[in-house]
């Protein structure tokens, strides 16, 4: 498109900014509550709540908890939450069992959130690193994280959340082959209306550590994770991954990290026209709330910026830290 206008003073393009009414009359984009994922640590016992400190404002919850905060996306609007759970090192294994038994700490919270608020969307976290002795996304045999062997073991632990009633599976480790395998024991087990929401252009970024800390995977990686995640350098790839996860199944795409990678969200949403999203990660909530603490920026004025921006590149929705926060300041829309 060739945008046609006038020439000076014809065109004054300061007159639909002139006043609030004129510069909502034209605005383009607009973010919503309806468009916020809302990420959620979870950890063992009751009563419990751990600030992460790498995150301020971010705790672990334990099960209780995690149903209040539930409550609260209900009473905000926030349309879905995501579940990461913090897992006791004690039950860590090279084999990571632990991801696919059926009554582990994400198993039994999506039970109870489904009991609780039926209407609000869980996604879960399909990758193994939470279980994993060594921190990887993947099992491990002699240094190598092995890709055949991984996916076996995602589709035991997408089984068993779906049979605990997850609504959308987020499948975040990067292993070549795992849409389509996860989507075909999904409908050989009955469980054809369960979403997948594939993070299908994820990046080897710097900006997952305060992440890594709040799952607890931090101490435990060994390495790095760039011979599964993508090179930031790459963007034509995203595209190839994007259209092949959608081929295996993917009913959702994700872009992650999101603020360094918007153009790939616009590339994405103009390549496919299909439901995009993009991860605003633990590193860019952090770099955000870390110069609003110091007075450096206006918190809350960056964060709606930071999210709008996803809506202009094209985005459907954003999993973001910053959900409640933003959905409280939204009401009915931005
Ligand atoms: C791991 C996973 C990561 C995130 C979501 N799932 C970290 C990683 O790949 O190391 C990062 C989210 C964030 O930084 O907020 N499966």
């Amino acid at each position: 498109m060739r945008p046609i206008q006038a020439a000076f003073p014809a065109t004054r393009f300061r007159r639909m900014r002139r006043s609030a009414a004129l510069r909502d009359l034209a605005q383009e984009n607009t973010l919503t509550v309806k468009d916020l994922i809302w990420p959620l640590f979870l950890c063992d016992g009751t009563g419990s709540e751990t600030p992460v400190a790498s995150m301020p404002g971010v705790a672990r919850l334990s099960q209780d908890n995690i149903l209040r905060a539930a409550e609260r996306a209900v009473r905000l609007g926030i349309p879905a939450v995501c579940l990461f759970p913090y897992i006791d090192p004690a039950l860590k294994t090279a084999g990571c069992e632990a991801a696919w038994d059926a009554d582990n700490l994400v198993n039994r919270c999506i039970r109870a959130l489904k009991a609780e608020q039926s209407d609000l969307a869980v996604m879960t976290d399909v990758a193994l690193d939470p279980y994993n002795l060594n921190g990887h996304d993947g099992l491990v045999r002699d240094g190598i994280i092995l890709n055949d062997e991984t996916v076996e073991a995602l589709v035991k632990m997408s089984l068993a959340q779906a049979d605990a009633g997850a609504d959308i599976l987020g499948p975040s480790d990067m292993m070549d082959g795992r849409i389509g395998a996860i989507r075909m024991a999904l409908e050989a087990a009955g469980h054809k209306d369960v979403a997948i929401l594939s993070y299908a252009a994820k990046y080897a970024s710097a900006f997952y550590g305060p992440f890594r800390d709040a799952v607890g995977a931090s101490g435990a990686l060994k390495g790095d994770k760039k011979t599964y995640q993508m090179n930031p350098a790459n963007s034509d790839e995203a595209l190839r991954l994007i259209g092949r996860d959608l081929n295996e199944g993917a009913d959702m795409v994700m872009v992650k990290p999101g603020m360094p990678y918007l153009d790939i969200c616009r590339r994405v949403k103009d390549a496919f026209g299909v439901p995009t999203f993009a991860y605003q990660v633990s590193g860019e909530y952090a770099m955000i709330r870390a110069a609003a603490a110091q007075g450096w920026i206006d918190g809350e004025k960056a964060m709606l910026e930071s999210l709008l921006g996803f809506k202009r590149a094209g985005c459907d929705g954003i999993l973001t830290y910053f959900a409640p926060e933003a959905a409280a300041l939204l009401a009915p829309a931005v």
